[in-house]
């Protein structure tokens, strides 16, 4: 560990991966009783990417999100001294990151998995800042990817019209302490409500007929929508406006709200608790739906690559979901 105290940093390059298959309203209603038009109206989604071809999981699509932010800026992957990868969805449970490790030739890093749902992308974002803030680490790599499609009972019509499959990866670099371009963040959890969104762990009824132990699987995901939502507009106005408070920033300062890409009608909301104009919002739900930990980077990469979001702008982006995990992050580009 290198002795340098207090290093800024800033976001370098960023990149995504979508998978090929292009799946519409349309095409989900001759699945589950629905219509274009309700899932519209509901939730602003009119087309998601669902990883269809076999054998492929979320170590191609990460994979591919992160050489594209390392090709960007010619970097050696050798000079990547920190992977964190951010799913709930990995390929395998003890991690999928050294995969991508393997696949990438970041041969040089660490790589962990950091399980947070759709805050993830956040959460690793303010984990890997602590990183360069203390001298540790010169590069990061952190990557939001999810196939929630693999976790989603199809025949479940409240919640399988919400989710679509991407990864998004940004390169975080250290700076002077003068350029650093974190200028806060603030993060919370309430495990109380962990049971409105899940993936659980389902034991069998019967135990090991030796052992007497229990086993299980994972089931598909659960959701109270109507309290998820109820707590997303509660909570993240919150967030955010404390957020910009402990930067001696305030809503006038802003120029993107960047929040996860979980439903048009909470982007919506939001920006009207803080009266934020709906033209700052940046918002790709429309193409993607709920693409969960890779919701953010795939929307900042898009933004940055047709140059909305611009050198000196300040950007609020905000994650939340199950845990319930939210929080935000206040950057100069
Ligand atoms: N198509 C047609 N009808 C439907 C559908 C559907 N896909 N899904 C539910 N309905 C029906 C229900 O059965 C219900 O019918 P009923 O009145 O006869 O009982 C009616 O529509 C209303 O259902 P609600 O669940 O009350 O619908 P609501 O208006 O709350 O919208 C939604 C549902 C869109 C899920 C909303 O609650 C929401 O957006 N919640 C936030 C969820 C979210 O964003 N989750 C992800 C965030 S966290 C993360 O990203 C992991």
């Amino acid at each position: 560990m290198k002795k340098d105290m207090f290093q800024g940093a800033k976001i370098i390059s960023t990149g995504s991966s979508i998978p090929y298959a292009k799946v519409s309203n349309e095409q989900i209603s001759s699945v589950v009783e629905t219509s274009d038009e309700w899932i519209f109206t509901r939730t602003g989604i009119k087309e998601r990417r669902l990883l269809t071809q076999y054998g492929q999981s979320i170590v191609e699509l990460a994979s591919e999100a992160s050489i594209k932010a390392i090709e960007q800026i010619s970097m050696d992957p050798k000079n990547i001294d920190l992977l964190i990868l951010a799913t709930s969805s990995p390929n395998d449970l003890f991690g999928s990151a050294s995969k991508i490790q393997y696949v990438i030739g970041a041969t040089n890093a660490l790589a962990f998995d950091l399980t947070a749902a759709c805050s993830g992308f956040v959460v690793s974002l303010v984990t890997a800042f602590q990183f360069i803030r203390n001298g540790s680490y010169k590069n990061i790599l952190i990557i939001g990817a999810d196939v929630l499609s693999k976790w989603v009972d199809w025949s479940d019509r409240s919640t399988c019209i919400l989710f679509g499959d991407a990864a998004g990866a940004v390169i975080l670099q250290s700076c002077d302490v003068s350029f650093n371009s974190i200028l806060n963040f603030h993060l919370k959890t309430d495990g109380k409500y962990a049971n409105y969104l899940s993936i659980a762990y389902k034991e069998n009824f019967d135990p090991h007929p030796v052992l007497k132990l229990y086993q299980g699987s994972f089931q598909y995901i659960s959701m109270n929508g109507k309290e998820v939502y109820k707590f997303a507009v509660s909570q993240v106005p919150l967030s955010i406006l404390t957020c910009l408070h402990q930067a001696n920033l305030s809503i006038k300062d802003v120029d993107w709200l960047l929040l996860h890409q979980a439903n048009e009608r909470i982007l919506m909301a939001v920006a009207d608790k803080l009266s934020i104009s709906s033209d700052k919002i940046i918002s790709n739900l429309g193409q993607y739906g709920n693409t969960s930990a890779a919701s953010i980077p795939l929307a900042l990469h898009e933004a940055v690559q047709v140059h909305r979001i611009v050198a000196n702008d300040i950007v609020v982006i905000a994650g939340f979901g199950a845990g319930l995990t939210w929080g935000s992050v206040v950057l100069r580009w």
